[in-house]
């Protein structure tokens, strides 16, 4: 979306020095120019002016893949020209799409006979995935009501407080009420206890990892679940097989999965499975003739790239089981490090578990001088983009600084990270204290991802939650669960 304006006259055009003796006059910044440019000026002008970016692989911020081996960039540039819509054109790519849609509902437990394929979609990221599984679970509903002579115009869906904004985007566009369950200091999952004053709704949206803990309170669970596994999806099936949080339960209805997360594919790619076919009201599914073929779409976009199901398809196979199990405990490897580094400062409380998705979120022992915030801006210049934000209602007095690691976060930069954290701690120490103004971000959630609250429920965790959920109101843990 563009809503920005020309502030000054320096924002009105767009200069370049190196191109200058291809281009004399200067670039209108919001029109189209009337002539053409030689291609060199055009690389040049845009080439210049991206540099000005962060540095993606230093953007600790994002779950969102930033390297892949050159086999696989090569893939991805031949098959950029491809239109995934194209189907009949494109047979094969259709067919890794589908090969990829049946390895992860397989991954996902999904009760399929030996014949039987699975029931899911490619999309372009966990969002579109989660208006396709929200949609079929809208018309589901409201087909049993219909059904049974019941009012079906007011559907809604039951969340944490720390849902991706993605939600609130399904809930607004397509009319369906959306239920918070708030956080509370200390607690920052979907809390079983207020869950419990919400049962008999139209759906419960869930994290992987929070997933067996609320299954185990049998009052609440008449209802359907989606599971909302955008980065736990290619996590928890590869170091914590144990965990029954997918398929393997009967009201698990469908799962979405960021392919550009964990599955360890450049941004552009997402999946959404479903049980199986009763799942997916048919009257959503199109089948369209389109040069020549027929074929059942079910996505918000017609046209998009190939390249990402291309590359999803060859992760799968170049890494299979053991391929992501082995990043996924070097990330949770490489967590620890960074962990225990900053545990030695003295300066931090980490507020993030070493369970679930590998990050790291910790704030000050001490913010009477300086904030997390500063710390955020002045690791800017070391070249890192470590995110500070406050947590959601109810617990937004807390600021947190957090670290996503991922898989081309080594060991090494971990080290460093910690050292040029103690730099810029050294440099805080001896700048005057700030003026702290509290900052309240109320009902304000993430754009990005929200995937900061993670879910890491330690053994011991998991029974103070379960004591909850039998009735008990005591605190459930000291230190605040990211789920
Ligand atoms: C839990 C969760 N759900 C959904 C999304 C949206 O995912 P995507 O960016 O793939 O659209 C995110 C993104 O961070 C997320 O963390």
């Amino acid at each position: 979306m563009v809503l920005s304006h020309a502030a000054s006259e320096s924002d009105v055009s767009v200069h370049s020095t190196f191109a200058s003796r291809y281009v004399r006059t200067s670039l209108a910044r919001f029109r189209m120019p009337e002539n053409s440019i030689p291609k060199e000026a055009a690389y040049q002008i845009i080439n210049d002016e991206l540099m000005l970016d962060g540095n993606p692989r230093l953007n600790l911020a994002s779950f969102v893949t930033t390297w892949m081996e050159p086999e696989c960039d090569k893939l991805i540039m031949a098959s950029i020209n491809k239109n995934y819509v194209d189907m009949d054109e494109y047979p094969v790519t259709t067919e890794l799409q589908n090969r990829c849609v049946n390895m992860i509902a397989h991954l996902f437990n999904a009760p399929l006979g030996e014949t039987e394929t699975a029931v899911g979609v490619g999309t372009v990221g966990s969002s579109e995935a989660i208006m396709l599984a929200g949609l079929a679970f809208k018309r589901k509903w409201q087909n049993k009501r219909k059904a049974e002579g019941k009012p079906f115009d007011k559907p809604n869906i039951v969340t944490g407080a720390n849902v991706q904004v993605c939600w609130e985007k399904f809930a607004r566009y397509f009319e369906v009420e959306l239920k918070e369950v708030k956080l509370r200091e200390g607690y920052y999952v979907m809390d079983p206890e207020k869950l419990l004053r919400w049962s008999m709704r139209t759906l419960y949206v869930l994290r992987p990892f929070l997933v067996p803990l609320l299954m185990e309170n049998s009052k609440i669970w008449d209802t359907p679940i989606h599971v909302d596994a955008a980065s736990g999806g290619f996590i928890a099936p590869f170091i914590y097989p144990e965990l029954e949080w997918d398929f393997r339960l009967p009201l698990v209805k469908s799962i979405n999965v960021s392919g550009h997360k964990y599955g360890l594919v450049y941004a552009g790619i997402g999946w959404v499975v479903w049980r199986n076919k009763e799942d997916l009201p048919e009257e959503l599914i199109f089948n369209i003739n389109y040069l020549g073929a027929d074929q059942p779409t079910f996505t918000l976009n017609f046209s998009k790239g190939s390249s990402q199901v291309i590359a999803q398809y060859y992760q799968l196979i170049r890494l299979g089981h053991e391929g992501y199990r082995n990043v996924m405990e070097n990330c949770r490897e490489n967590m620890i490090v960074l962990r225990q580094g900053l545990e030695k400062t003295g300066r931090f409380n980490i507020v993030s578990k070493d369970e679930g998705v590998p990050l790291v979120a910790f704030s000050l022992k001490d913010n009477s001088s300086h904030t997390e915030f500063e710390i955020s801006e002045m690791l800017r210049r070391y070249g890192w983009i470590v995110p500070a934000y406050t947590m959601p209602p109810n617990a937004q007095h807390i600021t947190v600084l957090r670290v996503v690691i991922r898989e081309d976060f080594s060991r090494t930069l971990a080290e460093r990270l910690v050292i040029d954290i103690e730099n810029v701690m050294r440099e805080l120490d001896e700048l005057p204290a700030r003026v702290i103004k509290k900052i309240s971000l109320g009902e304000v959630k993430s754009e990005d991802n929200d995937d900061n609250l993670m879910v890491m429920v330690k053994k011991s965790d998991l029974e103070k939650l379960k004591e909850i959920s039998n009735g008990s109101t005591k605190p459930v843990s000291d230190k605040p669960i990211f789920c």
